[in-house]
């Protein structure tokens, strides 16, 4: 069966899944949906205060509920929240809906672009050394991102580039499928 025709930025905090995904969004004329955005709409909270008052569990479990209600829905650049994707269930879910595409980041890019809004991500606002924190989460996430469809290394890129190049790869895909 193929690929719906969604395509699903995955990729840890910082990887610039939102800004590329936004911008994705206009060039291909699909929606866009920001997962952890959608998560905070639904409780009328933050992530930040859904994990202080409810904890990561539960956070956890309202990312499964996104993707319930993504399930079947065409046309979308998704952009998902850094943790989504380690969850196995999950992403056999993701690989099915929609291209997936890993938007790969160095440690060090990471904590230049999330340094100003460090307090928003609850991973890493109470680490002493957060780049530290930052390498210990990369070293064991990446194995699973490198799991998805596609991967674009976004060093030195910008996201309008890094938006073109998934545009690029989400037409290759559907000229393959043509031809066969
Ligand atoms: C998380 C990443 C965040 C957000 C939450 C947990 C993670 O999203 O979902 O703070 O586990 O990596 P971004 O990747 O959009 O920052």
């Amino acid at each position: 069966m193929p690929i719906p025709p969604n395509v699903i930025l995955i990729g840890f905090m910082g990887s610039g899944k939102t800004t590329t995904g936004k911008q994705l969004s206009k060039i291909m004329r699909f929606r866009f949906l920001d997962m952890d955005r959608w998560i905070e709409r639904k409780n009328k909270k933050t992530v930040r205060n859904i994990f202080k008052e409810k904890g990561e569990g539960y956070f956890r479990k309202e990312e499964k509920r996104a993707i319930r209600w993504l399930n079947s829905r065409n046309h979308y650049v998704i952009s998902t929240g850094g943790g989504v994707w380690l969850d196995r269930e999950n992403r056999e879910k993701l690989l099915k809906m929609g291209m997936c595409v890993w938007l790969k980041v160095s440690a060090e890019e990471a904590f230049k672009r999330i340094n100003p809004r460090l307090t928003k991500r609850p991973l890493l606002a109470g680490a002493k050394n957060p780049i530290l924190k930052i390498k210990s989460l990369l070293r064991k996430r990446d194995p699973y991102y490198s799991l998805a469809h596609q991967r674009i290394d976004t060093k030195g890129k910008s996201p309008r580039v890094v938006a073109l190049e998934t545009a690029n790869l989400f037409n290759a895909e559907g000229r393959l499928k043509n031809k066969t």
